[in-house]
């Protein structure tokens, strides 16, 4: 019992030389281990930190330890062998040696992947193409690299948010997913427009609506569809060019823009008339003639000898003689 009191008691407590230590407490000093080194005036052998190994005996300082090499990390103590170092995953890479921790590798940057283990360069990081982006951070193949919507395209190559896909402008649309230049925007056609950013098909294209016309390519806006003018109408929708606008014929006029149905073309009130066609309104029958039917080209002369008290009279009974007596009653 003395004895043993003796052995834990402080007093043996003394040092080893360097490369030595005690495996237990009052344990005679023994050569340190592999993966272990002991400094002069230790007590102990001290484990090679993590990141680092040792397969030799009798070391006397951590820095004979040797480092784990860029690409590879190791969380073990007290290694022996340079095989505890494990190369970084595909999606990290890491340039520094002694990395002791797997987050010590690197991750690439979202918007980029890695296949590859053990890469020692952020060069190992590939970039989403074109047309693509990716949110993760360590990615380990190009399928992390998601396409960007239709009606959307991206120019840049290792986008890492949506919002770098930019929307198709108002005017055009586009149906490709993962379109990666603004040429996958096409624009709507002449007699059409599309207000909205973004559109997917060519239906967002809204034709010009009957009695207007455009020759612009993608318009935006309704207001490029040009009005037929008054004296005309169209029937036709998504028309392309002014010519559609028909006029009205003769006896009739038409006092609108845009007009949309022959019906439009109104025939000329008794007591008027047209004789071109196009016509916005009619002219009064002139004095001397009178009209007495709707939608004259000419109005009729009052017999010989006979004129009227003023313009615009509907029937030949406003025939007066020229000495003021009426005619025809
Ligand atoms: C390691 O990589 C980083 C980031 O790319 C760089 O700044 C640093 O200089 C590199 N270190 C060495 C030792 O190459
Ligand atoms: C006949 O034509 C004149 C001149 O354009 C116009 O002022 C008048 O309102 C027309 N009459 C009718 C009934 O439409």
């Amino acid at each position: 019992m003395l004895r043993i009191a003796f052995l834990v008691g402080p007093a043996v407590v003394s040092a080893c030389p360097a490369g030595y230590g005690k495996p237990v407490r009052g344990s005679p000093c023994m050569i340190c281990p592999e993966g272990t080194y002991s400094a002069e005036g230790a007590e102990v052998c001290t484990q090679c930190e993590a990141g680092t190994w040792s397969d030799l005996r009798g070391q006397r300082g951590a820095e004979s330890c040797g480092m784990c090499p860029a690409g590879t990390w190791s969380s073990q103590l007290g290694a022996i062998s340079p095989e505890a170092c494990q190369k970084c995953p595909e999606g990290r890479w890491s340039n520094r040696t002694g990395v002791g921790a797997i987050a010590g590798c690197q991750r690439c940057p979202a918007g980029t992947w890695s296949g590859k283990q053990g890469a020692t360069s952020e060069s190992v990081c590939i970039k989403c193409a074109a047309g693509k982006w990716s949110p993760q951070m360590a990615a380990t193949s190009e399928e992390a690299c998601v396409s960007c919507d239709a009606g959307r395209y991206n120019p840049k190559a290792g986008a890492a948010a949506p919002l770098s896909c930019v929307t198709c402008p108002a005017g055009t649309w586009g149906d490709a997913v993962g379109a990666d230049s603004e040429e996958a925007c096409t624009p709507c056609p002449v007699g059409t427009f599309s207000p909205g950013r973004g559109a997917i098909s060519s239906e967002s294209c809204a034709k010009c609506r009957p009695g207007t016309w455009s020759d612009t390519v993608g318009a935006s806006g309704h207001k490029t569809c040009t009005s037929c003018p008054v004296g005309t109408y169209s029937t036709e929708e998504g028309a392309t060019s002014s010519e559609i606008c028909s006029e009205c014929g003769p006896g009739t006029y038409q006092p609108i823009l845009a007009a949309a149905s022959s019906e439009l073309c109104i025939k000329c009130a008794v007591g008027n008339y047209t004789n071109g066609v196009g016509q916005s309104s009619c002219h009064f029958c002139p004095e001397g003639t009178y009209g007495d039917a709707f939608g004259l080209t000419k109005c009729t002369e009052c017999p010989s000898g006979t004129t009227t008290a003023a313009h615009g009279a509907i029937r030949e009974g406003l025939c007066m003689s020229k000495t003021g007596s009426v005619v025809f009653p």
